[in-house]
């Protein structure tokens, strides 16, 4: 357990477990569809992930394009919700073998949205790879086809993620478990 900005928070899955799944990911992705791979980072909570697994990837012999793409969800709770770009990639996909990375699958919404557009805009193969995969939260049809780890139904933070724009920076995935004394 670690205090942080007076939360209690605990490790869910910590660096070491991490660094050894996302070079496991990478060989998996490298055995995959590559072809003028461009590696598509869903911003904002898998930019840390986005990173590590792109150098992994390297390291597995790969030589992608990276790109960015901020999407942000509206509409709340149990009225139907939509995702809308915020900051489109520049790159043209026509063709292309696409890798879009999250930090997290849940409904499956931001995702299916965002490989929908890929196809649309005429990729040639679109696949996802997320580090957690809450599964219970699934809204949608939509499977990852590279998953880090399963994540239980806690809100979690850290590697990326956040409880506004907190917590980003601890290089562990961590579940805010309350307040310290
Ligand atoms: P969905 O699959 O469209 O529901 O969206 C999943 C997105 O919600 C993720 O990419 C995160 O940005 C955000 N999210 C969901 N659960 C968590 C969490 O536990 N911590 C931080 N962000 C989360
Ligand atoms: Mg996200």
């Amino acid at each position: 357990m670690q205090i942080v900005r007076g939360k209690k928070i605990e490790t869910l899955y910590d660096a070491g477990q991490i660094a050894k799944r996302n070079e496991e990911l990478a060989s998996q992705i490298a055995a995959g569809p590559t072809n003028d791979l461009l590696v598509i980072a869903v911003l904002k909570g898998s930019f840390i992930f986005a990173a590590d697994l792109t150098r992994a990837l390297h390291a597995a012999g790969l030589a992608p394009e990276v790109e960015f793409i901020t999407l942000s969800s509206y509409g709340a709770g149990t009225v139907s919700q939509g995702v809308k770009v915020i900051k489109d990639i520049d790159s043209d996909v026509h063709g292309r073998d696409i890798l879009l990375i999250d930090d997290i699958l849940e409904s499956g919404r931001t995702l299916s949205y965002a490989k929908e557009l890929m196809y649309e805009r005429g990729a040639r193969n679109v696949t996802i790879a997320v580090l957690l995969d809450k599964r219970e939260k699934r809204k949608t049809d939509l499977e990852a086809d590279y998953v880090g780890f399963e994540c239980p139904d806690h809100f979690v933070v850290g590697y990326g993620m956040d409880v506004a724009y907190a917590f980003r920076e601890l290089p562990f995935v961590g579940v805010v478990t309350g307040d310290a004394e």
